[in-house]
């Protein structure tokens, strides 16, 4: 059976190297992506998590193989597709099921999915998506549950995002990949796994500029091809450990990373206080225990990445003096605010604000991980409080993070799953 909650025991200083996993978002993107092609799309560097999981249930109940090498490789074969539309009962398991809607549509002319699961933080609507399958020249209906899309063939066109979504800018793009004519997406999100997204899509013959900016111009193209793709590192896990090793007053070096992905963190890190040095694919991260509090904004690419603002919160309640943390991403993310303050925080929240004073010593008592970045704060709180924290729904922990619970104790950390 899957454990189901984390007991550590705070009070170590992590100390050592860990290495970094391949990115959840960038490899579930490519995943969607295999949808284009009947040919084997063959992807390296595959995080062995339960989002991965999930999502090669949905295409392998649109009739697509999906096979695992090994723990890290995955080869994912669309050539036999008997279905357009994953059940419901799949798709609410992560956002990012979402993302088959493009890829089927262009290249089979139709499409149906519910709206999405994922964490409770927000909304979280799909609206960006639908305006621009429309936009290209689908026809989108709303049956029962589901969202139904349908072209013959979809037709280039200009886009404007009300919003750079990550997951609709992929989507879109995936989608002019076959259109007839040019797409061009004004607002299009500029995070690193929109760029290695492009990158897979263009090995596999599409037509893609821009990417990293916030207009790509996709030229659309009759078929595409097979390719293999290695996963980025995950700059979120990367981010994670680096806090870590601040929150613990550690000496961490943290591999395998792309430290330009990293930049907002870093410099906040610093501006506390935190030495980080950047090395080739490595952030070498030493905290003293003396913490300096700091603003953070949690922001589209390259703002800090709103999937760290909740490990950041919980750094922060180790900082003198007072911290104000802005979620700009999402309206509903500050949810572990009190679980924080059952250990002793200093922390309350206004709207999309939270204020930390600090430092506090945080104290260790049971806790529940809300989601998969709320739960990875309350383990960083974990790792600083005295005595004993028992966090229970550590599901939401694994659907993102590989063996988190292997890695910090091999750096140190008392911490166990039962
Ligand atoms: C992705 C990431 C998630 C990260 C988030 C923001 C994946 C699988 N997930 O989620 O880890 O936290 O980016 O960096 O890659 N919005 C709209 N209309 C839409 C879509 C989104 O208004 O149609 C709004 C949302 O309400 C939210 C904001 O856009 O306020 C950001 O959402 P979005 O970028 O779409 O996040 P996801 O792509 O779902």
């Amino acid at each position: 059976m899957a454990s189901e909650r984390f007991i550590i025991d705070g009070g170590q200083r992590l100390q050592g190297t860990v290495e970094v996993s391949g990115s959840k978002n960038a490899a579930v993107a490519a995943m969607a992506a295999s949808l284009l092609v009947p040919d084997e799309c063959y992807l390296e560097n595959v995080p062995d998590i339960g989002d991965v999981k999930f999502m090669a249930r949905v295409l392998e109940s649109l009739g697509a193989e999906v096979e695992r090498p090994s723990p890290s490789t995955l080869r994912l074969r669309a050539a036999h597709i008997t279905s357009f539309s994953p059940p419901t009962e799949q798709v609410v398991n992560l956002r990012a099921s979402f993302m088959v809607m493009g890829p089927l549509l262009a290249r089979f002319g139709q499409a149906a999915c519910s709206p999405p699961g994922g964490d409770v933080i927000g909304q979280r609507p799909i609206d960006v998506h639908l305006a621009g399958f429309s936009a290209m020249g689908a026809d989108i209906r709303h049956q029962e549950e589901k969202f139904m899309a349908q072209a013959k063939r979809l037709r280039g066109a200009r886009l404007f995002m009300d919003y750079p979504s990550v997951l609709g800018t992929q989507n879109l793009m995936m989608a002019a990949t076959l259109a007839k004519g040019t797409t061009v997406i004004v607002n299009a999100a500029a995070e690193p796994e929109i760029v290695s997204l492009a990158e897979m899509l263009n090995r596999m013959g599409a037509c893609i500029q821009g990417a990293g900016s916030h207009t790509l111009e996709i030229e659309g193209v009759d078929a595409l091809h097979g390719t293999s793709q290695r996963i980025i590192p995950d700059r979120i896990e990367a981010g994670t450990f680096a806090i870590a090793a601040a929150i613990t007053g550690g000496d961490v070096r943290v591999c395998g990373v792309e430290p330009q992905h990293l930049y907002s963190l870093v410099s906040k890190l610093r501006e506390a206080g935190v030495q980080v040095d950047e090395g080739e694919g490595v952030l070498h991260v030493r905290g003293d225990g003396q913490l300096a509090a700091v603003t953070i904004q949690a922001l589209p690419y390259p703002g800090l990445a709103t999937d760290l603002q909740a490990p950041m919160a919980a750094l922060l309640t180790q900082a003198r003096g007072v911290s104000y943390v802005h979620e700009r991403v999402f309206e509903n993310r500050l949810l572990y605010v009190s679980e924080l303050r059952k250990m002793g925080a200093e922390v309350i929240s206004t709207g999309t604000t939270a204020i930390i004073s600090g430092p506090t010593s945080l104290i260790g008592t049971s806790v529940r991980a809300l989601d998969v970045r709320a739960g990875a704060a309350l383990v960083l709180a974990g790792l600083a409080a005295r005595g004993r924290t028992v966090i229970s729904d550590i599901y939401h922990l694994n659907r993102g993070y590989q063996r988190l619970d292997g890695k910090l104790r091999s750096l140190g950390a008392s911490i166990q799953s039962a």
